[in-house]
């Protein structure tokens, strides 16, 4: 991560004074190289724009609700005007199996395989049998969709999360002066940096406050419940807005105004663990249960 960050900054430096980059697309560039850098040792191909723009057809579309979803059609009945999506998707599946073949392509060939993402699935046995299982078809289906779920979560989260911070601290001289500060004088340990660095964390945090990379999340009830006297039947769908969440006027001060100082460490504690919630609540989501025993 840190040689690609820092391949990003050489670059900029190498640009005419005073030329004008567009942050937004900096920063889907950056995050595309350490996705595929980290994952998969730079075996992703295609560029960063593509699956930019990719990725926002396939959100824009798959991911909106569509009459026949309300009226519980099954899903081989497809979705009016959800066309555009589907190809996205299929365009996705290509990569990955390029991806895939490549490295298998590789592997077959006595290559050693790098430690990384694609590696880890590709080596996948079942615990239970010791079976390899990447020679089924499902599971190879299963690896490429896996290898795309990584993408499709780990690109536009970060890109958004970090083009949010770079924009409000340009409008918060205060802070981006404390954020540089700590920048200048951080260690040459990348290890050191996430507690050398309290402001850039505090200002990265109150960025997804005010805007949540995942500004919704979605679950379907699986059984009968009741959220704040409100009956729920099993299949609803149940829908938290940390959008709305990070804003309530009830459990924040000053909602709308960029305040990293509540994240800094000593304020950091204070903030309920519930009501933020950039990255949902972990493998304890126990949201709805949680919802149901709190006052409305
Ligand atoms: C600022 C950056 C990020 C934010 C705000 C973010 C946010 C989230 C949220 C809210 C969820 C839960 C969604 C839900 O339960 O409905 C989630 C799930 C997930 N995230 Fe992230 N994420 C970020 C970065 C990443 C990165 C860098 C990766 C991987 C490289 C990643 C991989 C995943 C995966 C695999 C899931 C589970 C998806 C699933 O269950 O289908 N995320 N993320």
């Amino acid at each position: 991560m840190h040689e690609q960050a820092q391949a990003r900054v050489s670059e900029w430096l190498a640009r005419p004074a005073n030329s004008p980059l567009c942050v937004d697309q900096e920063m889907t560039g950056v995050t595309y190289d350490i996705l595929s850098a980290t994952m998969f040792s730079g075996a992703l191909e295609g560029g960063a724009q593509d699956t930019e723009r990719e990725l926002t057809i396939l959100l824009n579309s798959i991911g909106r609700i569509h009459p026949f979803d309300v009226m519980n059609a099954p899903d081989w009945l497809p979705r009016i005007g959800h066309g555009r999506g589907y190809r996205a998707r299929r365009y996705f599946e290509a990569e990955m199996e390029k991806l895939l073949n490549k490295r298998q392509a590789e592997e077959a060939r006595g290559v050693p395989l790098p430690d990384d993402l694609l590696s880890a699935l590709l080596k996948a046995s079942d615990p239970e049998t010791g079976q390899d299982l990447t020679r089924q078809d499902l599971t190879r289906q299963e690896i490429t969709s896996n290898l795309f779920t990584f993408i499709a979560a780990g690109h536009e989260t970060t890109a958004r999360a970090l083009t949010w911070t770079l924009y409000l601290l340009s409008q918060s001289p205060e802070w981006e002066e404390r954020c540089i500060a700590e920048a200048v004088s951080a260690s040459d340990d990348p290890g050191q940096w996430l507690s050398e660095m309290p402001a850039i964390r505090a200002a990265f945090e109150e960025a997804m406050r005010l805007f949540p990379p995942a500004p919704q999340l979605s679950r379907m009830a699986s059984d009968f419940d009741t959220i704040c006297g409100v009956n729920i039947a099993p299949g609803t769908y149940i829908y938290i807005a940390p959008w709305v969440l990070h804003r309530h006027r009830q459990l924040w001060e000053h909602p709308d105004a960029f305040l990293p100082e509540r994240f800094m460490p000593g304020n950091r504690d204070r903030i309920d663990r519930f009501a933020y919630l950039p990255l949902a609540a972990g493998r304890a989501f126990a949201l709805a249960r949680f919802l149901h025993c709190r006052k409305p």
